[in-house]
């Protein structure tokens, strides 16, 4: 009986605490969801709600109550940033060793604001403090209403007066409340990317990390998709599109707690990168991004396409040039005379551009394969004696523009670069050399290298003004982390992959405030380096060596859910054993260009290729700006099927690809069509056909939006129709 009594007792008095001391509640909204941060009797800052945005601000303080009273046993508290070393039984957000040596971190609430920025973006901060140490930490959150998106990150202020370290700090801390959680996470390495695997979370911890240093993304991605109750489908469930911003070593942690409710945590990967702050300086994490519907992955990726074109990607909402590359027609074989021919070849194909691979510099060391020459950055005398100026000129003359390959973070050991500056190569200096591709990475937390490498792309820009485009590769990762010039800084050799990262920034600043424009594409030996942060300053990426249309299918398809179209390079090439169209077209989803060589097509697959170029320049701006919507999926079905809208669902470029070849196998049936008018009328006219092959579809084809997207249309791809383009105009 009294222990009944003493149980009530208590829940009384914690609710009437509840109510009385759970002061501060901080709504963060979207257009349709909202995150929402309360202070505790203690000044926490717990998360008491994610979810759908509420009518009535005022109501979301009745949610926290119900919520909290579980939260507050056994050292589980659904921290908004959870500190190491006080109360908390749970991984933390954050860990520090004061400049005293003592471990222990807690923080309370200071106070809050939120600005709005314009009339889409505001920005909410909260301050918090340690009430026994000199610690700030400052939380942000970024909202984009239209597009649903939330950018986080956080700083940590170390106004003790000594100095103090960092052994995590991450961007950010999000606690959700569910019955089940299912994450679809990434796996892969060169020429297999993007390989996604759906696992329900079950008590404990499930960390995604790279420790690669530069290729972070070369065996897992910083991105995930996070279904809430049950897996979300494309267009129901509630999901949440999530990634981290930074191009170097990260860690996401999914901790499932005891009431099965989850705590996620992301940011830099802390793995040996103490990171010390000495008094009065501030550290600022990447940022966290993330979208949330209820549904499904269609619209959440929809939401975080638009907000990348608009806010994030350098150019996101401009045009894009159409390229032939020679990387796979040549390798590092080539001479003035051949690049010349290719020029003349670019220019019958109809690209915009010639961009010149691999293999064009270096003397005392010839680039002549992938193992001399990285880091001497001056033009072959014997390949190209008349040097860049003769080629863009070349290029212009012919009729194209022209871009160039560099891989200006790198160093092969034979090189004039590794003679003259060994103490500029990240090595341990008691260790034997360890390669990746044959090559080392330039120490990036040195200034004189940022310099270098920074120098590398203004000297190519300086003589060649005319220069058009850039192709950034990155192919080695990071061994041996040590950096010479940390150690003769006096500086913690722990801060060299946060640095490398930062230095990496400061010279794409650099690049970037001189040469605003350019077109540059990120590349990595395929797709090893993709983020939010890195595509601040590039235009595209290049997701995969492996351009086996086959094979670009599902890759093309994974990334779409991260990525928008524009900035997907995806390039005809001759890997696969499918015919030229099947080629073509699956390039053509993304944003096209070519790697092959042209004088070997016979007359009908150039002329084909010729009128595929105009087609594609005729639909570019529906596949670059508009909508993307996922109707089959390749992985449960024959055949892919997905299509681009435009913003006033006057057109719309329809793909579809048989990705099996069994008997029967083909779409048979009528597939529902979405993102249209349902009040339009389109004309469906298959484009994109080879010379001397007639569409299945009738001239007479026209149907309502209501029409095509609840009874469907069926595309006829099959075993004798491997692709399908369909185009959709509005007919008045
Ligand atoms: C790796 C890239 O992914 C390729 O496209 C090509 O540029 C080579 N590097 C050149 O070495």
């Amino acid at each position: 009986m009294s222990n009944r009594f003493t149980t009530q007792w208590t829940l009384f008095v914690s609710l009437l605490t509840t109510s009385i001391l759970y002061g501060q509640v901080i709504p963060i909204e979207t257009q349709q969801n909202a995150l929402v941060l309360q202070t505790d009797a203690s000044k926490r800052v717990g998360i008491s709600y994610f979810g759908p945005r509420l009518q009535q601000t005022a109501e979301y303080g009745s949610i926290i109550k119900e919520s909290r009273q579980q939260d507050e046993n056994a050292g589980i508290f659904n921290s908004a940033y959870t500190p190491s070393g006080s109360w908390s039984l749970c991984e933390p957000a954050i860990r520090i060793t004061h400049a005293d040596g003592n471990t222990s971190l807690e923080l309370q609430y200071q106070s809050h604001q939120t600005q709005k920025q314009d009339d889409n973006v505001s920005l909410t901060t909260v301050i918090l403090k340690d009430p026994a140490y000199a610690v700030e930490v400052t939380l942000y959150y970024k909202t984009y209403a239209k597009e649903n998106v939330v950018e986080q990150w956080s700083t940590i202020r170390n106004q003790e007066k000594g100095t103090i370290t960092l052994h995590k700090y991450a961007s950010a801390n999000l606690y959700f409340v569910g019955k089940q959680f299912h994450l679809t996470h990434y796996h892969g390495g060169w020429a297999h990317e993007m390989n996604p695997e759906e696992t329900q979370l079950k008590a404990g911890i499930l960390s995604l990390d790279s420790k690669l240093g530069t290729r972070a993304n070369l065996f897992q991605p910083p991105t995930f998709m996070l279904s809430f109750d049950k897996p979300a489908s494309e267009e129901e469930g509630k999901v949440l599109l999530g990634t981290l911003g930074w191009s170097g070593n990260f860690k996401i942690d999914f901790e499932t707690d005891t009431y099965n409710n989850l705590r996620l945590i992301a940011g830099i990967n802390p793995h040996a990168s103490e990171y010390p702050l000495t008094a009065g300086q501030e550290f600022k994490t990447p940022s966290f991004i993330y979208t949330y519907s209820d549904h499904g992955k269609g619209e959440a990726s929809r939401n975080l396409h638009r907000w990348a074109r608009k806010y994030r990607i350098l150019d996101g909402e401009g045009s894009r040039l159409t390229l032939l590359n020679n990387w796979e027609a040549t390798y590092f074989d080539f001479n003035e005379q051949k690049l010349t021919g290719l020029f003349a070849d670019g220019k019958k194909l109809g690209v915009d551009l010639f961009l010149l691979d691999d293999g064009w510099f270096a003397n005392k060391y010839p680039r002549n394969g992938d193992n001399a020459g990285l880091g001497d950055w001056k033009e072959n005398a014997k390949k190209l004696p008349h040097g860049i100026g003769y080629l863009v000129k070349e290029a212009q003359k012919a009729g194209v523009k022209f871009g160039i390959w560099v891989e200006p973070e790198m160093v092969n050991p034979k090189s004039e670069l590794y003679e003259k500056h060994p103490e500029w190569v990240i090595k341990q200096p008691a260790r034997p050399e360890h390669y990746f591709r044959n090559q080392l990475v330039l120490d990036l937390s040195n200034p004189k290298v940022q310099d270098f490498v920074f120098g590398i792309l203004d000297d190519l820009f300086t003589k060649n003004p005319d220069l058009a485009f850039i192709k950034w590769d990155c192919n080695a990762v990071i061994y041996n982390a040590h950096s010479e010039y940390l150690k003769s800084a006096k500086q913690a050799e722990s801060k060299l992959y946060v640095d490398y990262v930062l230095g990496l920034y400061k010279v794409l600043e650099r690049v970037r405030a001189k040469y605003p424009k350019v077109p540059m594409m990120l590349c990595s030996g395929g797709g090893g380096r993709v983020d939010y942060e890195a595509l601040k300053y590039f235009t595209e990426f290049w997701p995969s060596d492996n351009t086996d249309p086959l094979e670009r299918i599902f890759m093309q398809w994974e990334y779409s859910y991260f990525y928008p179209t524009i900035a997907h390079c995806d390039h005809v090439t001759d890997w696969g054993k499918q015919p030229l169209k099947y080629r073509t077209d699956v390039a053509m989803m993304g944003k096209m260009g070519y790697d092959i060589v042209v004088s070997k097509l016979d007359e009908k697959d150039l002329q084909f290729s010729q009128q595929s170029v105009a087609t594609y320049r005729s639909i570019s701006d529906v596949v670059w700006h508009g909508d993307l919507y996922r109707m089959v999926n390749p992985r449960e079905n024959d055949f892919a099927s997905l299509m681009f809208v435009n913003g006033d669902k006057s057109r719309s470029v329809w793909f579809n690809y048989m990705v099996s070849s069994r008997f029967g196998a083909g779409s048979g049936r009528a597939v529902p069509l979405k993102g249209l008018d349902p009040k339009k009328k389109y004309a469906l006219k298959e484009i994109n056909l080879y010379p001397g092959t007639q569409s299945k579809i009738t001239k007479e084809a026209v149907y309502t939006g209501d029409f095509l997207m609840t009874a469907g249309f069926n595309p006829a791809v099959n075993l004798n129709r491997t692709s399908v383009i369909i185009e959709l105009t509005e007919v008045k």
